[in-house]
């Protein structure tokens, strides 16, 4: 049995899981896996392909045919067959768009398969929709993040303004609780926490409030 540990970081778009597991992972000494760079990934070669996004079948030789790599750093580089896509992944349109393709039972068999085998090669802290559930269910500890609707658009419109985008805050929190519902209703591995995860609301907590929250339960149940 392997002895590596694996943390797993789920929950609803903004909660806000990349920036508490980078710092968890820097604090830490484990490995980031941004799994939702990968699906992102996937969308954007579909879409630039213009592969028909109802097409399952194709969109599963396409996640089959594809090189992703996620290269560690402070801010995590995302390689998509050998181009560096990290910004490309986060445009408007792959976003809109990744929870079709991740609803895809093809395209997640290929990507689960390929996370379980970084997970077996180093510890890593992952974060996603399906990793305490599907990817890692033995996972050594499992935290579900979430925060209201509200709260996650209002940190994205800053994330965005600062970015130096003008935001409407009403149709961001429509966005993401658009996502959320396909998230969590689709028939393959919705998004829901695990039995055994610890569920954190971090409304009204700030980034490092959550890190230590983490940390503390981490060391008292380890
Ligand atoms: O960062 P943000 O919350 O916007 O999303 P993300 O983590 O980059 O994930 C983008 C999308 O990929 C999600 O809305 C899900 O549809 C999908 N995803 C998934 O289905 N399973 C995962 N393990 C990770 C992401
Ligand atoms: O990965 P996910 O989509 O869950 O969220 P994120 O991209 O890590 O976080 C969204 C934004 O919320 C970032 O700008 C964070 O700095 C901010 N934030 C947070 O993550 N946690 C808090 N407790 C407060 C703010």
């Amino acid at each position: 049995m392997s002895q590596r540990v694996c943390i797993a970081i789920d929950g609803p778009a903004g909660a806000g899981k990349s920036t508490v597991a980078k710092l968890v992972a820097h604090r830490l000494g484990l490995l980031y896996i941004d799994t939702g760079a990968m699906y992102r990934a996937v969308t954007l070669k579909a879409l630039r392909r213009g592969v028909d996004l109802n097409d399952a079948a194709a969109l599963t030789e396409l996640a089959r045919a594809t090189n992703i790599q996620l290269i560690p750093g402070v801010r995590q580089t995302v390689l998509l067959d050998g181009e560096d896509v990290t910004e490309a992944i986060r445009s408007p349109e792959v976003t809109r768009c990744v929870s079709v393709v991740a609803g895809v039972a093809g395209v997640r068999e290929i990507l689960v398969d390929r996370q379980r085998q970084m997970a077996g090669e180093t510890d890593v802290i992952m974060d996603g929709r399906d990793i305490g559930t599907v990817v890692l269910p033995h996972a050594t500890a499992k935290f579900f993040l979430t925060a209201s609707a509200e709260e996650r658009a209002r940190r994205r419109a800053k994330e965005m303004a600062e970015k130096g985008y003008t935001v409407d805050i009403t149709g961001l929190i429509k966005e993401i609780q658009e996502r959320d519902y396909r998230d969590s209703h689709r028939k393959v591995s919705p998004l829901v926490p695990a039995a055994d995860a610890v569920i954190l609301d971090s409304s009204g907590m700030t980034v490092d409030e959550v890190v230590n929250r983490i940390i503390s339960w981490l060391e008292k149940n380890q």
